[in-house]
């Protein structure tokens, strides 16, 4: 049997497969479907200090190969999530990483020691969120920024902080740069980009917060270029996320650099999607005489 098996920031994960933040809640309603344990982990809704409602709705919107949200990071806070979800989701066996976001970086700080207390394996970073009036992407699109809030949540955190990069940015790789002279253990990407949909009837746009973040099949492509090009600046392990669909889209992610995958949007036409993705790794592998997944990250031979 090949070995699924990664180590990420030194943690072992039992394969690369996660599911991505704000797709997946905290996993309660998919594990009646199938355990989650079957997976790397779960990356957990973006988390704040306090309980968030989220922006108003509409706030989803179907594009062709994609959808386009503004959620404005709905969840029920920190403190719920440790009391609450940790618990239970420690009991299923399956990886923990935390999405943290906030409008402050003491916020930020304050949520990454609150976690280190805990049992979970990983930080997220979240200063990619394009859905916030406060905070969010506005820490993630400048060097400078994300030097700084990197640099002083690592201070607060005794926990593997894995930092997770907006695509709406000039040069992703210079930005990755900057997070990993910061301090941080590792990187995702990418978020979702930003985009608009009108109504041509109303002549409004569609999400009643003008725009929202694009994800699914449609962003997949630019995420593949993003990783690689990020994957060949710096030396941090990265999970790479973007419209990923089926086993040979995580390959692709796989070659392009990426040591994980984070799957999202495609849960919500197929819950079944990181299971079967899972599977068609383990067949691949098997197939082409691979032994260890691991083997695959950043195989691509460009031209
Ligand atoms: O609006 C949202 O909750 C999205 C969060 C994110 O993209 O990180």
């Amino acid at each position: 049997m090949p070995d699924l098996k990664i180590n990420f920031c030194g943690i072992e994960f039992k394969n690369p497969v996660f599911t991505a933040s704000g797709t997946y809640g905290f996993g309660r309603e998919f594990n009646a479907l199938y355990p989650i344990s079957l997976l790397g982990g779960i990356s957990c809704k973006g988390t704040t200090l306090a309980p968030r409602e989220g922006n108003p709705p509409p706030r989803i919107a179907e594009t062709p190969s994609g959808i386009l949200n503004s959620v404005g990071l709905q969840n029920p806070g920190v403190e719920h999530f440790i009391n609450e979800d940790l618990p239970w989701l420690l009991e299923q066996k399956t990886g923990i990483i935390v999405n943290i976001a906030g409008s402050t970086v003491e916020e930020y700080c304050e949520m990454a020691e609150r976690l280190s207390e805990t049992a979970v394996d990983i930080i997220e970073l979240n200063i990619s969120c394009p859905n916030v009036k406060h905070g969010g992407a506005a820490f993630g699109t400048s060097c400078a920024s994300v030097t700084e809030i990197t640099g002083e949540v690592k201070k607060h955190c005794t926990k593997p902080l894995m930092v997770k990069l907006s695509p709406n940015v000039t040069s992703i790789a210079d930005i990755a740069k900057s997070a990993e002279a910061a301090g941080a253990d590792a990187l995702s990407l990418i978020n979702t980009i930003m985009a608009m949909r009108i109504d041509i009837e109303t002549r409004r746009p569609i999400l009643k917060n003008n725009k929202g973040g694009l994800s699914g099949p449609a962003v997949l492509p630019v995420a593949i270029r993003m990783v690689n090009e990020v994957a060949n600046a710096v030396n941090l392990p990265i999970m790479g996320m973007g419209g990923i669909s089926d086993w040979r889209d995580a390959l692709e992610m796989l070659l392009a650099g990426a040591s994980a995958v984070q799957v999202g949007t495609i849960l919500f036409n197929d819950p079944l999607a990181p299971i079967k993705i899972i599977d068609g790794l383990n067949r691949y592998l098997k197939s082409h005489g691979i032994a260890r997944v691991s083997e695959l990250t950043g195989a691509v031979q460009l031209w």
